[in-house]
């Protein structure tokens, strides 16, 4: 499936108001916003923030580093990555509402110095070797078919010692994917491989794969505590919901469902270039 199918997916065209509708809705205002006033919303993966602190925890940034986010959405975790460790950054994404969306944001949160957001693929970095000192990307080889060329190009950018941590989906032995899924309405630009399909192409790019975690407890506990939030306080008005279009809904149960039926498992790698 082409990049701009894709594309085409996740774009919505009125995203940055329906953001601005969602803020004003939770008694905030997009133009004056306070550091975690967008955390509810700007994480387009399971477990929200938290997974993208458990994340930058693996890596852990200096203030001088310059760290790559490859597939970086509307710029959440990136912005986390800024704000917490001072590092600079630098995020990719094939989708240029999400890219417009992200400048915004970072715009209004006052991080606009410290990351700068370019419209591109995973599988073609516009930046010379060895570039970044670290890399992630969350959520997002799902959408790549082309994982040799992916886990090749982060490789080619990161300089020599530099780590790569990855957020994954991986296939599990539960049964096919059930969609629509936040990634693929119908599975046809949905690409998972199993745990140790990504771990041999990894290896094979050039990697040292230095751990593998299974994050499924941790997912299966946000979904159990997100359902009873939403029976004791009802629907959030903010969430990466937002970002989903008309049939969100369906879109989250299905993600939660496959994982609780053992289809999907949440992993992180997390590796290094040799
Ligand atoms: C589920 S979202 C995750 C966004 C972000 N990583 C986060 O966790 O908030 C998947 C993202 O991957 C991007 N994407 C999909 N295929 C891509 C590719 N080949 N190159 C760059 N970005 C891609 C989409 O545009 C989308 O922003």
């Amino acid at each position: 499936m082409a990049d701009n199918d894709v594309e085409a997916h996740y774009s919505r065209g009125d995203l940055y108001q329906a953001i601005a509708d969602g803020l004003a809705a939770a008694g905030k205002d997009v133009d004056n916003l306070q550091p975690g006033d967008l955390d509810a919303m700007e994480h387009f993966h399971g477990r929200g923030v938290r997974a993208t602190a458990d994340l930058a925890s693996s890596l852990a940034p200096s203030r001088g580093d310059e760290i790559l986010d490859i597939g970086s959405g509307i710029g959440g975790p990136a912005r986390y990555f800024a704000r917490t460790y001072g590092c600079r950054v630098v995020g990719i994404d094939l989708t240029a509402e999400f890219c417009d969306v992200a400048r915004r944001l970072n715009h209004v949160v006052g991080l606009s110095d410290k990351i700068q957001i370019e419209q591109a693929s995973a599988t073609n970095l516009p930046f010379d070797d060895g570039r970044f000192d670290a890399a992630y990307s969350q959520n997002v080889s799902m959408n790549i078919a082309d994982k040799a060329a992916f886990f090749a190009e982060a490789y080619r950018v990161l300089r020599p010692g530099g780590a790569l941590a990855l957020s994954e989906l991986a296939l599990d032995d539960g049964g096919p994917v059930i969609y629509p899924t936040p990634w693929s309405s119908d599975g046809v630009h949905s690409f998972l491989l199993t745990e140790q399909q990504t771990v041999a192409g990894l290896t094979q790019a050039g990697f040292e794969v230095v751990s593998v975690q299974d994050n499924g407890p941790a997912m299966l506990q946000f979904y159990r505590a997100q359902r009873e939030a939403v029976a004791r306080d009802g629907a959030p008005k903010l969430g990466p919901f937002i970002l989903m279009g008309a049939n969100a809904k369906e879109k989250g149960r299905n993600a939660a469902r496959n994982v609780e039926e053992g289809r999907t498992r949440p992993i992180e790698i997390l590796c290094r270039r040799l």
